[in-house]
């Protein structure tokens, strides 16, 4: 997978997502860049193209809406997507009997709805031709329950157990699929989930965009179906297999509340 792919990259006009298109154009792939910020992403695509040389699509859309999803796959369906990066995602916080429901079933539609319709309709294309990689940005949210981000957590942990199912049925395609989890990482996430002040994000180490992006380019690139940022991440992750569960949502919840 050295030569020259066309990526598609959601959630590109800023954070994890911003950075992995800068990834992938230092090395020569194309990009289809998604988000609903088309400026912000026309700003990035002229960067790239003037300090890459490579081809940048800019394709503003809606992914938590149906009909914009549609739209988008309808734009594309002359273009062989070679990588597909499904990265745009957003959380909330609070109790969930307590959140507007109709924001909560938005974020369903992002961060599980958008992402498998994508892979659903792309992965096809790549096992076709033998050649492609899905990158998945789940969560290290996803691997307990999460008390005040209820629907957040659950959603990452769809990302993790569809994303390892699919890499499974994928051995022996040349396409591959990875699940990426980073923990508390500076982006314009926090601020728009209302998590700033939370103790996840003031109590421990948070990391940058661009530390996390680079682990899960690589991790993309070797194939692996699941990879997690840092070891403090990857270590509560591990934790949480042996403690009941009741204890780490109890942990989570202590790092949700305001
Ligand atoms: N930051 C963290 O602490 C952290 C930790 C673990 C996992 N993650 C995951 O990392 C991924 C990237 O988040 P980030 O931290 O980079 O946050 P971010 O800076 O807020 O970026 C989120 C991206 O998703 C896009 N997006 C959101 N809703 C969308 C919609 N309806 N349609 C199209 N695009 C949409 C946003 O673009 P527009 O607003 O322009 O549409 C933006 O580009 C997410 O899946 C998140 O769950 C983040």
């Amino acid at each position: 997978m050295s030569d020259k792919h066309t990526v598609l990259v959601t959630g590109a006009s800023r954070g994890i997502g911003l950075e992995l298109a800068k990834l992938f154009a230092a090395d020569g792939h194309d990009l289809v860049l998604v988000a609903r910020s088309a400026d912000a992403m026309e700003a990035l695509a002229a960067e790239l193209r003037q300090a890459h040389g490579v081809e940048v699509r800019v394709e503003p859309a809606d992914l938590g809406d149906p009909a914009s999803r549609a739209q988008l796959v309808a734009r594309l369906a002359d273009t062989s997507i070679d990588v597909l990066v499904n990265n745009a995602g957003f959380g909330s916080n609070g109790a969930f009997h307590e959140l507007d429901v109709d924001a909560e079933m938005s974020q369903l539609a992002v961060n599980v709805g958008a992402l498998t319709e994508l892979t659903g309709r792309f992965l096809p294309g790549m096992v076709e031709r033998g050649r492609g990689r899905v990158l998945n940005i789940a969560s290290t949210a996803g691997f307990q329950a999460g008390p005040y981000m209820a629907v957040y957590y659950a959603t990452k942990a769809y990302v993790i157990s569809f994303t390892e199912a699919i890499a499974f049925e994928l051995k022996g395609t040349g396409v591959t699929a990875t699940a990426h989890c980073p923990g508390a990482t500076h982006t314009g996430f926090a601020l728009q989930a209302g998590t700033s002040k939370n103790k996840l994000f003031t109590a421990g180490a948070v990391a940058s965009a661009a530390d996390v992006a680079q682990h899960a380019y690589a991790a993309m690139w070797a194939g692996k179906p699941l990879a997690i940022h840092g070891f403090s991440n990857w270590m509560g992750a591990f934790m949480t297999r042996f403690g009941p569960r009741s204890v780490s949502a109890r942990i989570t919840s202590v790092l949700n509340k305001h």
